[in-house]
């Protein structure tokens, strides 16, 4: 099912510097850059999976990526709000490096899930909607 795009989280801008997380998501497939976000992009859209671009302040302007904010519910012992930024298509160390993360659209809710592998699988659906979606916007 389909979940509706919330009008508060379009074109949303988050900025934010690299920093390190639980270090689980290269296991999971999915390695992700961990944002302490800047006090100025408060409010945070809901907890949620994001369709998103991020720049990361080269010249090859702006990078699709799909990004989770939330307590990562499956995993029960994260206590802070995380963002956490997959890009497509990149590999590379950004640790203490500054990002701006431009919300697109909401792709779901941020859930718990009863393993990891469901967790996975659900990921790598996410990040093909996300791919499909950033084919079609306007640049
Ligand atoms: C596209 C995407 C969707 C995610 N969705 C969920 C989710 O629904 N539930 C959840 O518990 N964690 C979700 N996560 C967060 C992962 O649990 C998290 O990235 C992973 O635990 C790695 O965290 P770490 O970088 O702190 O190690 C998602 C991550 C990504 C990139």
């Amino acid at each position: 099912m389909a979940f509706p795009a919330h009008p508060d989280c379009h074109s949303i801008r988050i900025d934010g510097v690299v920093v390190h997380g639980d270090k689980r998501g290269r296991v999971l497939g999915f390695p992700t850059a961990n944002l302490a976000v800047d006090a100025v992009s408060a409010p945070l859209p809901a907890d949620g999976v994001y369709c998103c671009q991020v720049d990361l302040g080269d010249s090859a302007g702006p990078h699709g990526a799909t990004c989770s904010i939330g307590l990562n519910p499956t995993f029960g012992d994260v206590t802070s709000t995380r963002v956490e930024v997959f890009i497509h298509d990149f590999e590379g160390d950004l640790y203490g490096q500054r990002l701006t993360l431009r919300v697109l659209t909401c792709l779901r809710e941020m859930r718990r899930f009863e393993s990891v592998a469901a967790l996975i699988s659900q990921t790598e659906a996410d990040v093909r909607r996300s791919r499909a979606l950033l084919e079609r916007v306007w640049r």
